[in-house]
């Protein structure tokens, strides 16, 4: 068997492939997923979900939530499922129309199992070996228990992309290399067995904000912080949001100009600028004429953030209060995604040329 080098192979969409699934479709497919590792805040939104939420009626849009991606650190029963809702449900508070996208649970649409184990086929090992996500993951971890799920992790996501005959996978700089060992897959396995795969692009999306933890604005906001006083989740009651405003970090600096986008010598206020900006639709700059004292700034980034969460936050909790219909949306989903999913894996399976069942 003889592969060609993937860094000079054609990365159009193989003509099987397209014929059989991209030209039906006349809105690009995109696809972006989520682990279910925690309560979504105030960064994951302006920077990447609500541009899933603006982007759903351009695009063919599948958004899943990765569940057994977490279970590569996973070991404690009953949190995945439960981390699988909530972040299902804020997919749907925040504005995801189950109509128009199709979002769902990776568990629920078994192909990306069997495609994972293709893919773990397809991958070498030293291409997984030279992935950075995986040798700052495993560093991190050096006492805990490193799975061999961390380590063949990109094999399962590059199914998860593969599998939706997937034009745009819109990503953050910490996911390229997950995108390009995706397209060497996918061009190799097309090589060896014939047109079987699209191949994706990683797309940058519409720069969202950047968003700072509000306690230290010198790193993202997340919810690793030692407190939660940095972090702004979307689930926070209106009392929380507004205090983490006002006590959020600014500097000493009593000049006329106080308030003024400088990212460099005021990474505080220029935080809070970028947040009410990107909440209000507005540049920081424009903001910024418009307050001359940080208390002032405080609170009304905290309402301007707060006119934002509070319908996000009610038609959350209603959800939550509805498990049959969340179950519902999400069986929905998973019949969509497998529809496409599984026309996939019988075009690979067919391709190699398994024994038929
Ligand atoms: N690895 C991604 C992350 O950590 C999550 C992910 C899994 C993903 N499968 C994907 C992202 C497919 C885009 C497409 O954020």
């Amino acid at each position: 068997m003889t592969d060609i080098d993937p860094t000079t192979a054609p990365t159009t969409a193989p003509t099987t492939a397209s014929t059989t699934a991209s030209t039906t479709a006349p809105k690009p497919r995109v696809l972006s997923c989520i682990q279910p590792t925690g309560d979504l805040h105030l960064g994951n939104y302006l920077g990447a979900l609500r541009n899933w939420v603006n982007g759903q009626h351009s695009s063919d849009a599948f958004h899943g939530v990765v569940d057994l991606h977490a279970l590569t650190v996973t070991d404690t029963p009953g949190q995945v499922g439960a981390a699988t809702l909530r972040t299902a449900a804020m997919l749907f508070a925040i504005g995801l129309d189950p109509e128009v996208a199709t979002v769902f649970a990776q568990s629920h649409v078994p192909e990306h199992n069997q495609l994972g184990w293709v893919m773990e086929c397809t991958v070498s090992y030293g291409e997984l070996s030279r992935m950075t996500q995986f040798k700052d993951k495993s560093a991190r971890r050096e006492q805990d228990f490193i799975s061999g799920g961390l380590f063949t992790y990109p094999a399962l996501q590059a199914a998860d992309i593969l599998l939706y005959d997937t034009n745009h996978v819109p990503v953050g700089e910490d996911q390229r290399q997950h995108i390009e060992i995706t397209r060497d897959a996918a061009v190799r396995f097309n090589h060896r067995f014939g047109d079987t795969f699209v191949i994706p692009e990683a797309v940058t999306p519409k720069a969202g904000a950047r968003v700072m933890s509000l306690q230290d604005p010198g790193s993202k906001m997340s919810k690793s912080d030692d407190s939660d006083a940095g972090c702004v989740y979307l689930v926070d009651d209106a009392n929380a949001v507004m205090k983490k405003f006002k006590r959020a970090v600014t500097d000493s600096d009593t000049g006329a100009d106080a308030v003024r986008f400088d990212r460099e010598n005021k990474p505080g206020v220029s935080n809070l600028l970028e947040i009410h900006a990107a909440v209000t639709d507005r540049t920081p700059e424009a903001v910024a004429d418009e307050y001359e004292q940080y208390g002032a700034l405080k609170v009304a980034t905290g309402e301007a953030v707060l006119a934002v969460l509070d319908p996000i936050r009610v038609r959350y909790a209603e959800l939550m209060e509805d498990r049959g219909e969340l179950a519902r949306l999400l069986r929905v989903g998973a019949g969509r995604a497998r529809e496409v999913a599984a026309a996939t894996v019988e075009r690979a399976y067919a391709n190699i040329g398994m024994l038929p069942a």
